[in-house]
């Protein structure tokens, strides 16, 4: 028997479309993104990450001549964010790049290690975290739930 997932998500044209709020938490990736440390990949990111409460969490790449040290910039603002605020629910997390690594029309989405502390970060809080994934064209790609990024996750 076949069986097929599918999902639903959000594409909005520009980030003018945005609501005030997401256009505030994109706002936060962008200066994020600005301070990233890139300086083998010269590929900048740039997370935001909305709690409950209404703070806005920041974290961009952190690099490392010893590659595999360096951090990508969704766990940055994570870990931070489940360091720092455990009881405080995320809502939303934003996520932008910019750099010559992948050519121009690539879409842009976390990498599966990202996705997966993404997946338990949702699961531990037991709400959807939305997420919002900016494009260099500017389009944005909005998912209801990190489910949809990573089907048939290793969780317990
Ligand atoms: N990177 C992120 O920050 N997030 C991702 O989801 C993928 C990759 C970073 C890691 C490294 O600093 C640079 O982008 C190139 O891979």
């Amino acid at each position: 028997m076949t069986q097929h997932f599918t999902f639903s998500y959000r594409l909005i044209a520009a980030p003018q479309d945005l609501s005030g709020l997401d256009q505030a938490l994109l706002a936060a990736a962008n200066k994020a993104l600005s301070r990233a440390y890139a300086p083998y990949s010269q590929f900048q990111v740039g997370a935001s990450v909305l709690l409950q409460s209404g703070l806005i969490i920041e974290g961009n790449n952190q690099e490392n001549i010893a590659y595999p040290s360096g951090l990508c910039a969704e766990r940055v603002a994570l870990f931070y964010a489940g360091a720092n605020h455990p009881q405080d629910p995320i809502l939303k997390i934003c996520i932008v790049a910019q750099g010559d690594l992948m050519p121009e029309d690539t879409l842009l989405s976390p990498c599966g290690s990202c996705r997966q502390v993404l997946l338990e970060s949702e699961a531990r809080q037991h709400t959807p975290i939305e997420v919002l994934l900016v494009q260099r064209s500017g389009e944005i790609l909005i998912l209801d739930t990190v489910q949809n990024l990573l089907p048939f996750g290793f969780k317990r």
